[in-house]
């Protein structure tokens, strides 16, 4: 029986709380927050669980194996390293850490301390990510041509990151898992109205050294709830709506084919559009497939599916963004 602590209740630890606590084989022992408020909300619902202001007490807890977490950005690297020097594994929430170098630095300290480091880049386990890995792995839309990505709300605007630190991870984390490569160029732009700071929408358009490319709009500060990406390869299409209940992702059998004719003068486009099949997928909650892989790397001392390497890779592309916005969407080259 593997027992967890959970660092910062507020609005997303309620949720890892509770599918850790529904999971067979771990038990959640305590939580730390610094807010006397979010610790008597954790009594009400968790009375077995112990509560303290000062995360220190979990870290020097030695019957405690692994720690979640789940405060602000700016923090994870301070909280992360701590509880690794401490010999716990860690699922740190997205985004793994504030800059590279802190993503670097806390990879090194864990593979010193051979400690697990997970990150929580939910989509990576959700039922519809996962059945738009197997299509695009099985060939049936052929090679990805690009991916496109919508990610709009009103709220919940941020006053310390972001909405490309805040919503264009889970982007960035899928379209790396996806094409199962990282991007060699990253291009940015955004602006500030709300708070003349961080950016509350933005524009990215990732390059992936060939012809495949990737582009993401994220704001804070839209009428409605979009959460749409189109795939687009050479053989077929795939549309992903995760606002949707139920039929989130549908495969189009469509595209086009160009007939370059010497005795004509322009090139010819005849269009296919046949039909479109809404595809099965698992309905588990995402969440739990995470709780569930990190207690497996706990237990087997294995590599999880949504590692400190893929949080690693998604800041590394998050800080070049943020260059680029300040750079007026230069093109900043990852590697
Ligand atoms: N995976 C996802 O889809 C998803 C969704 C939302 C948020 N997140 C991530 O979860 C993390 C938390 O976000 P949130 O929206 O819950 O933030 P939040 O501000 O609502 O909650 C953070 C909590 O951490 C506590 N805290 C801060 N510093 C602390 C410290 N040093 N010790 C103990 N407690 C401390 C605060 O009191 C607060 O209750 C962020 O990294 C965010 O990016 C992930």
């Amino acid at each position: 029986m593997k027992q967890i602590g959970l660092v910062g209740y507020g609005y997303w630890g309620p949720n890892l709380i509770r599918n850790f606590s529904e999971l067979k084989g771990c038990r959640v022992k305590a939580v730390a927050d610094r807010s006397a408020e979010q610790l008597a909300l954790v009594k009400k619902l968790y009375p077995e669980v112990a509560v303290t202001s000062d995360a220190g007490e979990l870290f020097r807890d030695e019957s405690i194996d692994g720690v979640i977490i789940a405060t602000p950005i700016p923090t994870h690297y301070k909280l992360a390293a701590e509880a690794i020097r401490h010999g716990k594994d860690v699922l740190v929430e997205k985004s793994f850490t504030a800059s590279l170098s802190e993503a670097r630095r806390l990879l090194a300290l864990a593979e010193a301390k051979k400690r697990v480091v997970a990150v929580d880049h939910t989509f990576l386990y959700s039922g519809a990510v996962q059945a738009i890995k197997k299509l695009i792995d099985s060939g049936a839309i052929g090679r990805v041509q690009y991916i496109d990505s919508s990610r709009l709300n009103l709220g919940r605007i941020k006053s310390d990151i972001s909405v490309i630190w805040d919503l264009m991870s889970h982007d960035i984390a899928i379209m790396g898992y996806l094409l199962g490569r990282t991007p060699t160029s990253v291009s940015a732009t955004g602006i500030s109205h709300t708070l003349r700071t961080v950016e509350n929408m933005g524009y990215m358009t990732l390059f992936f050294g060939d012809d495949t490319i990737g582009h993401v709009t994220a704001s804070w500060v839209a009428p409605l709830k979009v959460r749409r990406m189109i795939i687009g390869g050479t053989k077929k299409m795939i549309v992903y709506d995760d606002a949707e209940a139920h039929d989130k992702v549908k495969l189009y059998d469509v595209g086009y084919t160009v007939t370059r004719d010497n005795s004509q003068s322009r090139p010819r486009f005849d269009y296919r559009r046949g039909g479109v099949s809404v595809q099965k997928i698992n309905g588990g909650e995402a969440l739990g497939g995470l709780a569930k892989d990190f207690l497996r790397c706990m237990n087997e001392r294995s590599l999880p599916v949504s590692s400190g390497k893929t949080g690693l890779e998604v800041v590394q592309v998050l800080e070049a963004a943020t260059k680029s916005v300040a750079a007026n969407g230069k093109e900043i080259k990852l590697r």
